[in-house]
Parts: structure tokens; sequence; C-alpha cells
């Protein structure tokens, strides 16, 4: 190899980590997309919403940091992990289920599989199995070695957030409008809390009255669900077929019957309101901006060293050198 070739490569090393790749672990784990797949599978036999749970992690990692499985860290004596932030505190769930998966890898092949790529394969399945589109994701990031409550606490968007604010937030991870609404989409499978729309309810703005742009019935159906002074953990479905990845997540915004704030503001806006129309008309449309929205935010790195965590959990404990005493 010539010297000149070989700083090329030193330089091409140094500028990005190693590109993601669909490949990354046909060699070296060749059944890890069969075993993913076949936990969530059982998964949703066991919980429907939890491959919904599952798929949220995506969001939440890949948006703190990069995708890099900082979501999954317990917290630690010196460390304030995502777990407790603001926006998955009682409300991020089924992390067992990425428990079981790792599991199930490490036995096949140990070392091999980072949690980040899990969560990328995990969130693809479970749009998959719950009839949404099925695609090929990118594969080979790490995992990180820290967390940050702060940080995700700074950049996650509340449940109270308007369309431009999501716009703006999308954007400073070039994820266009489109990508924004499409993204959104994923609220077509699962639930949330009372705790998330009852300012909408009751007190939308601080104005002491409800949203105005709710469909009164739906409202009806929310205010019973959702009394005011009631308990917040009670959950209610994010669109009418939650367990089915499909389009009418968007009907029911053009019908003013989305759940959160964040949902109907994307129909209330003129920036974001013409793609929930086309979605709402388009299934196919939706699926195919879905899914390249997806790879996107998969795409998302953190730039920082990493490691193949055994447990996603922790971090690899880094045994100190033996110092051995003779006497
Ligand atoms: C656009 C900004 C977004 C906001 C403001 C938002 C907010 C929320 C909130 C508040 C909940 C319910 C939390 C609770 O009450 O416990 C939720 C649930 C969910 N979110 Fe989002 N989200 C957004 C985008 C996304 C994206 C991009 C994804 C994934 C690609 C996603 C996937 C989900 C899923 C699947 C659930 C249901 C989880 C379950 O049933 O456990 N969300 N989201
Ligand atoms: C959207 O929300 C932000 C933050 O709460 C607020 O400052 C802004 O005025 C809102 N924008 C519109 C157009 O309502
Ligand atoms: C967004 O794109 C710009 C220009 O290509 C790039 O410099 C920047 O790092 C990207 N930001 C993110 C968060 O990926
Ligand atoms: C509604 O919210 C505003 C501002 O957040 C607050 O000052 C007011 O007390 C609230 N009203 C009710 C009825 O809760
Ligand atoms: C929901 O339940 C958790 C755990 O039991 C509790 O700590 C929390 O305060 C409850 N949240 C709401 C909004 O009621």
């Amino acid at each position: 190899m010539s010297p000149l070739f070989t700083a090329f490569l030193l330089l091409a090393a140094m500028a990005s980590a190693a590109p993601l790749r669909p490949e990354f672990y046909f060699r070296t784990c060749p059944e890890a997309e069969l075993i993913v797949r076949k936990v969530m599978r059982k998964a949703m036999i066991r919980e429907p919403r939890s491959v919904a749970s599952v798929m949220r992690f995506q969001f939440h990692d890949c948006f703190v940091n990069g995708c890099d499985a900082s979501v999954l860290l317990d917290d630690t004596s010196t460390m304030l992990g995502e777990k407790l932030a603001l926006s998955n505190i009682n409300s991020l769930r089924s992390y067992e289920v990425i428990d079981e998966i790792k599991e199930k890898l490490e036995k096949v092949c140990p070392g091999t599989v980072s949690c980040a790529d899990i969560i990328v394969m995990a969130a693809r399945d479970a749009v998959a199995l719950t009839g949404g589109p099925d695609w090929k994701v990118k594969l080979g990031r790490q995992d990180s070695l820290t967390a940050s409550q702060e940080d995700s606490n700074n950049i996650m968007p509340s449940p109270r957030a308007n369309a431009s604010l999501l716009i703006d937030l999308f954007a400073r991870f070039n994820l266009s409008i489109k990508d924004l609404v499409a993204l959104s989409g994923s609220h077509s499978i699962g639930q949330a809390r009372c705790f998330s729309i009852v300012f909408r309810l009751y007190n939308q703005s601080g104005t002491g009255k409800p949203d105005p742009t709710i469909e009164p019935r739906y409202r009806q159906k929310l205010n019973e669900l959702c009394p005011l002074g009631g308990d917040g953990n009670v959950t209610g479905d994010l669109d009418a077929t939650p367990t089915t990845f499909d389009n009418v997540y968007f009907e029911d915004l053009v019908a003013g019957r989305g759940f959160l704030n964040s949902d109907q503001t994307l129909f209330t806006f003129p920036q974001t309101s013409e793609y929930v129309r086309l979605f709402s008309k388009d299934q196919h449309a939706f699926f195919k901006a879905f899914v390249e929205g997806m790879i996107k935010m998969g795409d998302l790195q953190s730039g920082r060293p990493g490691e193949i965590r055994t447990n996603c959990r922790v971090v690899n404990s880094r045994r100190p050198v033996d110092v051995h005493f003779e006497s």
C-alpha cells in the first residue's frame, strides 16, 4: 500500500466513525436480526403495547447525543442517567424487552451486537410486526460510556409543544417538516398518560379553557378518561387503532381527534397540515416518508468513543490492572 493511500485511510478514519451498513453483523452474528424479531414477536403476544414502547426508544435515544443507547443506562452514584429525565420518568417502558434481546444475543455472539443497534432493529420490527412497512436498517453503532439527564431535559419536546417549536427542534437534527410529520405518525401505535393531556383539556396555554381544536365528542371522551384532579397515570390510546401501524393517526388529526397537543398542532399549523392531509389520504406516501425519517434519525451519531455493552443498563466494568504485592 502506498504511503499516500495509507495516509488517506487514516484521515478518513479520523474524520468519521466507520459508516453504518446493513451487512455489519453478517459475518460476526448472522442470526442477530432474526433473534431481535423473534423476541419482539413474543413481547407483542405477551403485551401488544410493548412493541410501541420499544419503538419509542429510538426517538429518545437518537435525539440525545446520537443513537448510542445512552437512554438505557441506569443511574449510578456518579451519573444521573436519562431514565428519570422529564420526558422519560414514569413514561418510557419495556426496558425488559431490550434486556431479553440482549441476553439472547450475548449467548449466541457474545460482545458483538451493540445495544444502540438493538434499539434500531427493534424499532423497525415494532413497525413491521404491527402492519407497517419493513425496511433494511443500517448497523454498526457503538454504545455510549455515559448518559445525560440534563441533555435529555433540554432536548426532548413536551407534549404541549406546538408545530413551530417542533419544526425548529427537528431542523436541528437536519430533519425536515415532512420528516417531523411522518415520524409523528409513530403515534399510530401505543398509549399516553392523562398527565400528558390534562393541561389541554382544562387549561390550554393558561387560558383556563380547553384546547378549542379538540372535536367535541372526542373531548367528552377524554374528559371522562382524564377528569380534572384524576389519576395522571391512567392511559389512553394515541389513535383509534393503537395496535396497528397505519395512517388512521392522520385521519384522526384531520377529524380533530389527536390525543396529544403535539399531535393535533400538526393539523392546526399551515406548515405541517398539508402533510397531515396527504398522509391521511395516502398510506403509501406515509409509509415511504416514515421509513426515510427513521433512517435519517438512525444516522444521528454522537462522535464519541463507545463500546459494545454486555448489559444494556450498565457500561462494561473496566477491571483495574492487577497489582501483586509480594511479602
Ligand atoms: C414530535 C414530537 C414528539 C412528541 C412531543 C412526543 C411525545 C410523546 C408523549 C408525551 C408520549 C406519551 C408519554 C406518556 O404520556 O407517558 C409519547 C408516546 C409515544 N411516542 Fe412520541 N413524541 C414525539 C415524537 C415521537 C417519535 C419521533 C417517535 C418514534 C419514532 C415517537 C414514538 C412514540 C410511541 C411509539 C409512543 C407510545 C409509547 C407507549 O405506548 O409506551 N414519538 N410521545
Ligand atoms: C409555539 O410555542 C412557543 C413555545 O411555547 C411559543 O413561544 C410560540 O409563540 C408558539 N408559536 C405560535 C405560533 O403559537
Ligand atoms: C446537519 O447537516 C449539516 C450540513 O450537512 C452538518 O454539518 C451537521 O453536522 C448536520 N447535523 C446533524 C445533527 O446531523
Ligand atoms: C392555568 O394556567 C395558568 C398559567 O399556567 C395558571 O396561572 C392558572 O392558575 C391555571 N388555571 C387553572 C384553572 O388551573
Ligand atoms: C404515577 O405513578 C408513579 C409511580 O407509582 C408516581 O410516582 C407518580 O407520581 C404518578 N404520576 C402521576 C402523574 O400521577
